[in-house]
């Protein structure tokens, strides 16, 4: 699998900038009942397994991916963290090594968006969930992105991580679709909700965490890869990534919207 986001050092960095930044935004309304059993597919390096586990201390977690490296790091984290309630397995989202309705909840995030064929991944969990149990599934979408002051580099630029993740067999602008997929995937009392990050410069942190750290770090990420690709010249995506910056200067606004889908298993 061609994962766009890369596993390199500076990308983990970022999934735990992104995690921590938008925790009350998406987290506020996840806690899982003690007792419940809970999985996380694709925790990658556990940016979000730390809020899981802090807020549902008595539910047990597990949580897989299907890099060793980013669950060995998770688990790291975990632990350093001082969470029990965690355990993680090494393991492909389409294979895995459940039986079938062993979890009373499963949460997914950013996850669908990287696969071809994120139906039979949801069709694959909701197997392994009991009858009443319910899936969350968050997702980004960058259809959703504008800012101001408006720049035209700076769409084409997040336009080549769009097209690049396309390549890849992903979708970028999957958030709109988690109503249809969920549903697709036969899931019933399905209600997604949009969670607009909206940054200006009165919000510092957001500024720094979000649109520096989270969003504009990601599309410098695929620099290479997109120019190489030819889905870009070099002046242009350069032109975009500035155009991103001078949206955090203190007249900038920055507005992206993430998808909440949680639906139940009936
Ligand atoms: C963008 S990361 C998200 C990680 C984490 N959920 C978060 O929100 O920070 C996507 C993760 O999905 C994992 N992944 C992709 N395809 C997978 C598959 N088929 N089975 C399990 N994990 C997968 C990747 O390895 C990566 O860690």
């Amino acid at each position: 699998m061609k994962y766009v986001h890369g596993y390199d050092q500076r990308e983990n960095i970022r999934l735990y900038d992104q995690a921590s930044t938008l925790v009350e935004l998406l987290h506020f309304d996840t806690f899982y009942p003690a007792m419940s059993q809970v999985l996380e597919p694709g925790c990658g390096v556990g940016a979000q397994t730390i809020t899981l586990a802090r807020n549902s201390p008595h539910a047990h977690i597990i949580s897989v991916d299907i890099s060793e490296s980013s669950v060995a790091e998770a688990k790291k984290k975990i632990e350093e963290a001082g969470f029990t309630n965690v355990s993680f397995q090494q393991s492909n989202i389409f294979k895995l090594p459940f039986k079938r309705e062993s979890f009373d909840h499963i949460f997914v995030c950013f996850v669908l968006e990287h696969l071809a064929k994120p139906i039979e991944a949801l069709k694959c969990l909701k197997n392994l969930l009991k009858f009443g149990g319910t899936i969350t599934a968050i997702e980004g979408d960058h259809g959703s992105t504008y800012f101001y002051p408006d720049s035209e580099a700076a769409h084409k630029a997040i336009q080549s991580q769009v097209e690049l993740q396309k390549r890849a067999g992903g979708n970028a602008n999957i958030g709109r679709e988690l109503f249809p997929l969920l549903d697709a995937a036969g899931f019933s009392s399905i209600r997604v909700s949009p969670r607009m990050v909206y940054v200006d410069s009165s919000k510092p942190r957001l500024v720094e965490g979000f649109t520096k750290n989270t969003f504009t770090a990601m599309i410098e990420g695929v620099r290479e890869s997109s120019i190489k690709a030819g889905l870009i010249d070099e002046k242009t995506f350069d032109d975009g990534i500035k155009g991103l910056y001078r949206t955090t200067e203190t007249d900038g606004v920055f507005c992206y919207t993430f998808f909440k889908g949680i639906a139940r298993k009936q």
